[in-house]
């Protein structure tokens, strides 16, 4: 019988790529947004894309505990991979209260009812920011945690624990989470992709609006780091390779190959890429030049930090394969892709 996975936070930019990986591996896939951070485009996208004009979408909120519980008394629901939550971190720091409502809540939410509704298997998305500073690079997933440096990290950190915590507590679930490291790019089709709200903290989709002439001008944060080229280092992990981890992970859950009642893998490439080894790469891929500039460091930056993926290849049977030329040209695309949008509908 047909699996069927429910996607929380499945209209944004992760969940909307891991949506259309899960359909063409041939689950049926639930999607549900509040859409506080996003709107229906990469949903559509996503129909377009798998040809499937009937994935059921709800727009919904994990923080309401009745409408949670009334998802999973109507469904019958085999995982649930959680990724509804705040992720701005300057944010997280001027309203930290809003940060540990939402994330910790919807999350609770989430585990409580897929527990008392025969959902057994528990997928979360967490982040390498639980690594903070790490001492040795790179990272395992034995490298300690570190304490947190904004109330966004600090609830990725609770999340884990929550989750590991409630799987020990309740054998009825069984949870994994998946450890992202930096997400970049977006489908191949440019149906669907990154779509920040104001201006992009992330480096990205910076370049991409930078290059578009949205931006007028790319600050590079730091030139002075203790790495080769002094800017900052980080492994940049192509989106649908990254969507692609979460099938592998849900099929070792819903198998039943899971070792542990709860796991933890690291999703990257294994290759750190600095700043400017990845804003050089992206004029090279799209031959064009992009307009920058060297700026103080940002505060809270880690100066270098990359993935040993060797768990998640080896557990999971899953690697990072898309290269970076390809993940920065579909980052281009998908950015022209929305400018001619904007374009037509101004029209
Ligand atoms: C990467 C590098 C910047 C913008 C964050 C979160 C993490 C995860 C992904 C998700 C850094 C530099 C950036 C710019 C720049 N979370 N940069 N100019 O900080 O590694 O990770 O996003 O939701 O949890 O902490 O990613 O893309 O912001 O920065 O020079 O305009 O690019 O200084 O070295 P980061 P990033």
């Amino acid at each position: 019988m047909r699996k069927c996975v429910l996607v929380s936070g499945g209209a944004g930019f992760i969940g909307s790529h891991v949506t259309v990986e899960l359909i063409e591996a041939g689950y049926d896939v639930i999607v549900a947004d509040n859409l506080s951070n996003c709107d229906m485009t990469c949903f559509e996208g996503v129909k377009k894309i798998t040809g499937k004009d009937d994935i059921p979408f709800f727009k919904m909120d994990f923080c309401d505990p009745v409408a949670t519980e009334l998802l999973f008394t109507t469904h019958q629901i085999d995982a649930v991979i959680h990724f509804s939550g705040f992720k701005a971190v300057g944010e997280s720091v001027a309203e930290p209260l809003k940060y540990y409502r939402n994330n910790l809540e919807s999350f609770i939410n989430v585990i409580e009812s897929a527990r008392c509704h025969g959902c057994e298997n528990i997928l979360f998305s967490s982040s390498a920011t639980v690594y903070g500073i790490p001492e040795k690079l790179p990272v395992t997933e034995e490298t300690p945690r570190q304490s947190a440096t904004s109330p966004y990290g600090n609830t990725k950190q609770m999340c884990e624990d929550i989750l590991r915590d409630s799987v020990k507590a309740y054998p009825e679930i069984k949870g994994i989470a998946l450890r992202y490291f930096n997400p970049i790019g977006a489908h191949p089709s440019a149906l669907i992709g990154e779509l920040p709200n104001g201006i992009p903290n992330n480096l990205v989709p910076f370049i991409t609006q930078t290059a578009i002439g949205r931006r007028e001008c790319l600050s590079v944060f730091g030139d002075d780091y203790p790495t080769p080229d002094g800017t900052c280092q980080r492994d940049f992990i192509d989106i649908v390779d990254l969507a692609k981890a979460h099938v592998f992970a849900v099929r070792r859950m819903l198998d039943g190959k899971m070792k542990k009642e709860y796991e933890i893998y690291n999703i990257g490439t294994g290759k750190p890429l600095s700043v400017m080894e990845l804003i050089v790469g992206f004029e090279k891929a799209n031959n064009l030049k992009l307009n920058y500039k060297f700026a103080p460091r940002r505060e809270g930056d880690v100066p270098a930090i990359w993935a040993d993926p060797t768990l998640a290849n080896k557990e999971l049977g899953w690697k990072a394969e898309r290269k970076t030329e390809d993940t920065l040209a579909a980052a281009w695309a998908w950015e022209k892709h929305l400018a001619e949008d904007s374009r037509s509908s101004r029209e």
